[in-house]
């Protein structure tokens, strides 16, 4: 298994390793931000560190990484975190304060500062603002990013779909995405999920940097519109099966 390279966005790169074939093939993507203080979304899995650092570092030096952040405590999110930081003695882990007081102070091994809410991180070059998603697309302590100067929101497991297709597409990503949801059901249902999608189209980015599958470049806020649509039906039409 190797890791692939691409520039998604100005300076921001996506690694991303694929497993399995065909059918059954499903990629996991971390995207490091090129700035005077870069900034690593998404660690990955424990077992995928070495293949995934070798790429990190053909970008840059790992002593030079600034930042790691991440949408939610997962394996495929967080689990090489601590390996991380063995290589990069200068990054700073940043996540929500519910992600730090429920699970990274015990976990992580260097201490990790919270974002205030909506805090923006300027890495010099690139700027980078946390948006606080509780329970979206699962988990209490999640969180996005949008970096402004590309107009890069990173999606964590919103729009996640499979196959190993190419780093960055311009075809719809909706069908694919709800495909898989409606196979895996990997979201949270809440009376939010909706309006947290409609409140991130209203962001009106330029790339959406999905943890996996392609990332999508265009017209992203009719996207996002088509993923709040999805979800909305899911919810009222469970609130509907409840009641009968
Ligand atoms: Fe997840
Ligand atoms: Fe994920």
């Amino acid at each position: 298994v190797e890791t692939q390279i691409a520039e998604i966005s100005d300076g921001i790169y996506r690694l991303s390793t694929c497993i399995g074939n065909g059918a059954e093939a499903f990629g996991f993507n971390q995207f490091l931000i090129k700035a005077d203080e870069p900034l690593l979304f998404h660690c990955g899995h424990l077992a995928m560190f070495p293949t995934v650092s070798k790429a990190a570092e053909k970008i840059l030096p790992l002593d030079k990484l600034r930042w790691i952040s991440f949408g939610h405590f997962e394996g495929d999110e967080c689990g090489s975190l601590n390996s991380w930081l063995s290589v990069a003695p200068h990054a700073v882990v940043r996540h929500s304060s519910v992600a730090c007081m429920t699970s990274l102070n015990d976990f992580s091994q260097r201490q990790p500062v919270p974002f205030a809410v909506g805090e923006v991180l300027d890495l010099g070059g690139k700027r980078v603002r946390q948006i606080e998603t509780p329970h979206f697309t699962h988990a209490w302590e999640s969180q996005l990013i949008f970096e402004e100067t590309t107009q890069t929101l990173f999606c964590a497991d919103l729009g996640a779909h499979g196959g190993n297709g190419p780093a960055a597409i311009t075809s719809d990503i909706v069908g694919p995405a709800t495909a898989m949801e409606d196979h895996f059901r990997s979201s949270s249902l809440t009376p939010t999920t909706a309006s947290t999608i409609r409140d991130l189209a209203a962001l009106s980015p330029a790339t959406l940097a999905l943890m996996h599958g392609s990332s999508f470049s265009g017209d992203c806020k009719h996207q996002l519109l088509g993923l709040a649509e999805y979800y909305q039906n899911a919810f009222n039409a469970a609130c509907k099966t409840k009641a009968q």
